[in-house]
């Protein structure tokens, strides 16, 4: 085995996340001694792999499991019940601990729930998907939907660690890896242009998590995330940045009910940012064109159809990213350097839109 490796995130509540392989044992060390009951969250598709790291924390702790729908199913203020019910009905103090097993919706609910019981008590992400390692799980966002829309109730809470580890990822269908490493290449465009040029040297090992290159992609990734909270916590500035292509992304992910993966809704956004900084005169053809060539590489989408475009710009207006009244869109300056659009005409919208309309 190798050594795990550790990529600190700084500030008020400071914590490592660790990526290698076989690192149950961290999950353990990073409880600590204080803690005597944990709750692990978890899908019914990891109801498996969540019964053998009871049985391997077992010894340490007294363990309790928390099966929860799959996805944003599992975002619900319900599901969030049921765990308070289960953690009230089992004693569980404030020195007691959550786990959150799974992918990006596992992660938010269980985050939710250790912030929310008794004030807060211990979390530990061990996030299952690519989607979750570099991005979910990482940076303290947790919460749940309303009828309203996504995310509108959850905090900022910090866990004390993030265990990638990468043994989880063998059973996960390839089309996961590829939609998780839209979220990696968002990190190459907007920090780390090392990302990018692996993806183009050879995307098949690059997403391949067996490989040396996927390892470094996702460090590389999560090491973005990690330098960019530890600055901005709660997203009062910097933060805004890791929004790269979501602005449209959130919206075709709304008109496509959310049956789409989040991967392939941001793919789309950030082809359709290029274009916006391209017809504003911050991005060459160039940098364009990689955009399309990363990401298409990735077999991710990269057009929409051309009539959905009134229905998007509407909910794009409502979604809790447009401050105030103005659209705002992270768009390149250049590969690495990312700014903010603040309130573009619909004019110019509507011409970057012809840039992807299919
Ligand atoms: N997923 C973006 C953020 O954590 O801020």
């Amino acid at each position: 085995m190798t050594e795990p490796t550790r990529i600190p995130v700084t500030g008020e509540n400071g914590y490592d996340v660790l990526v290698g392989r076989g690192l149950t044992g961290a999950i353990a060390e990073a409880l600590g001694s204080g803690v005597r009951k944990v709750l692990i969250v978890h899908p019914p598709t990891l109801g498996a792999r969540a019964e053998s790291l009871r049985a391997a924390l077992g010894d340490r702790f007294e363990v309790l499991l928390a099966e929860i729908p799959d996805g944003e199913a599992a975002k619900r203020v319900e599901v969030a019940a049921f765990c308070w019910q289960v953690l009230g009905q089992s004693d569980f103090t404030r020195s007691d601990a959550v786990i959150g097993f799974g992918g990006g919706s596992t992660t938010d609910l269980a985050g939710f729930v250790a912030a929310t019981w008794l004030r807060g008590v211990k979390l530990v992400q061990v996030p299952t998907s690519v989607l979750g390692m570099v991005d979910a799980a990482v940076g303290g966002k947790t919460g749940i939907n309303t009828a309203e829309g996504k995310n509108l109730v959850g905090s900022f809470y910090a866990p004390s660690a993030v265990i990638a580890d990468f043994d989880h990822l063998e059973t996960l269908p390839r089309n996961e890896i590829l939609a998780g490493f839209a979220e990696v290449a968002k990190c190459g465009f907007i920090a780390a242009p090392e990302i990018l040029d692996l993806i183009e040297a050879d995307a098949l090992r690059a997403t391949d998590p067996t490989s040396e290159e996927f390892r470094r992609c996702v460090e590389l990734a999560i090491a973005v995330k990690a330098d960019v909270v530890s600055e901005d916590f709660t997203e009062a500035g910097r933060r805004e940045i890791l929004n790269y292509g979501h602005t449209l992304g959130h919206a075709i992910e709304h008109a496509e009910r959310y049956q789409w993966r989040h991967g392939a809704a941001i793919s789309i956004g950030m082809v359709f940012a290029a274009e916006l900084a391209r017809l504003v005169g911050r991005l060459d053809d160039a940098a364009v064109d990689r955009h399309r060539e990363i990401l298409g590489s990735l077999g991710l989408p990269l057009e929409y159809p051309a009539g959905r475009w009134a229905t998007l710009l509407a909910t794009m207006r409502r979604d809790k990213k447009a401050r105030g009244s103005m659209l705002r869109f992270i768009v390149l300056d250049g590969i690495g350097k990312p700014t903010v659009l603040q309130g573009p005409e619909d004019q110019l919208l509507y011409a970057a839109y012809q840039e992807i309309a299919s």
